[in-house]
C-alpha cells in the first residue's frame, strides 16, 4: 500500500474512531458520517465488507429482470452484478440511498449503463413504478433504524417468486454473552446496530433458499474475525 493510500486510510479510520453523532436526522447523520469517507468508501469497504459477490451470485438474476439495490452506497455492488451477467440483459437497476455523498459516486458508476437508474430517497418508503424481481439489501439493514418497515418494503416490491439477498453483520447464535455485547456496543458506535431480529425475521418472513453464518478479518486488526451473515429467500 503506497503512503498516500495509508493516508486515505487513515482518514476512514478516524472517522469510524469517531463514530456516528446523535444529532439531526438519520440522513444527517449518515451524511456527517459518509462525506469524509466517500473517496476511500470502494477500497476500505472491499475489506471490511465481506460476501456482497457471494450474496449477488445466490441471487441468480435471470436475464430481463427489473433489480433494486436499497442502501446502495457508492453502488460498488453493480460491478458485482456484472461479474454474473451483463447488465445489459437486465430490464432495470434502481440504486436507491439516503446518503448524497456515496450516492454521487453510484451515480458516476450509473452514467455508464442505460438501464441503471439511482434514487436518492429512503428505503422503508421508496416503492418501483412495477415490482420487481430481486431486491438486494448489503450491509445496510444494520444501518436503517426502521429495519422492520425496510424488510416490509423490500418484500412488498418483489414480484411473486422474487428473492431478496442480504449480507450483514449479525450477532452470532454461538457467541458469548459477553463477546455479543462487546460486537453489539462496537458497531453501534459507528450507527451499525446489530441484532438476532434480522435474521429470525428474514427466517419467517421468507422461503430460505440459503442461509450462512461466517466470519471474515478485519483491516488493521489482525486475528480478529468480525461475525456475518449471508441470505437469500424467495417471497412466499
Ligand atoms: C454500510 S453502507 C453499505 C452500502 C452498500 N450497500 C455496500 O455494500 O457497499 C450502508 C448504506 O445504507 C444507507 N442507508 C442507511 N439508512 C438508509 C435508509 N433509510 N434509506 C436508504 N439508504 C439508507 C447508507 O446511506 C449507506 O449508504
Amino acid at each position: 500500500m503506497s503512503p498516500s493510500e495509508f493516508a486515505a486510510d487513515l482518514r476512514v479510520l478516524w472517522q469510524l474512531a469517531r463514530g456516528q453523532s446523535k444529532r439531526g436526522s438519520h440522513a444527517d447523520r449518515l451524511n456527517a458520517f459518509y462525506g469524509p469517507q466517500a473517496a476511500r468508501y470502494d477500497q476500505f469497504r472491499a475489506r471490511l465488507l465481506h460476501g456482497r459477490g457471494e450474496v449477488v451470485e445466490a441471487l441468480a438474476v435471470p436475464p430481463g429482470a427489473r433489480f433494486v439495490e436499497l442502501g446502495c452506497g457508492t453502488g460498488a455492488n453493480l460491478e458485482l452484478l456484472a461479474r454474473t451477467r451483463p447488465l445489459s440483459s437486465l430490464t432495470s437497476i434502481t440504486l436507491v440511498d439516503l446518503c448524497p455523498p456515496l450516492l454521487a459516486l453510484a451515480r458516476a458508476r450509473a452514467a455508464e449503463h442505460v438501464n441503471v437508474e439511482v434514487v436518492e430517497a429512503d428505503a422503508t418508503t421508496w416503492r418501483p413504478l412495477e415490482p420487481v424481481d430481486r431486491v438486494l439489501l448489503s450491509y445496510a439493514l444494520t444501518m436503517m433504524p426502521d429495519w422492520r418497515a425496510t424488510l416490509a418494503n423490500a418484500l412488498a416490491m418483489l414480484a411473486p417468486g422474487g428473492r431478496i439477498g442480504v449480507v450483514d453483520f449479525h450477532l452470532p447464535q454461538d457467541g458469548s454473552r459477553l463477546g455479543n455485547a462487546c460486537w453489539r456496543r462496537w458497531f453501534a458506535h459507528d450507527g451499525v446496530h446489530l441484532s438476532d431480529a434480522h435474521t429470525t425475521t428474514l427466517l419467517n418472513d421468507c422461503q430460505t433458499l440459503r442461509f450462512d453464518c461466517l466470519r471474515a478479518p478485519v483491516p488493521y486488526l489482525p486475528g480478529l474475525r468480525v461475525p456475518y451473515y449471508l441470505f437469500v429467500g424467495a417471497k412466499r
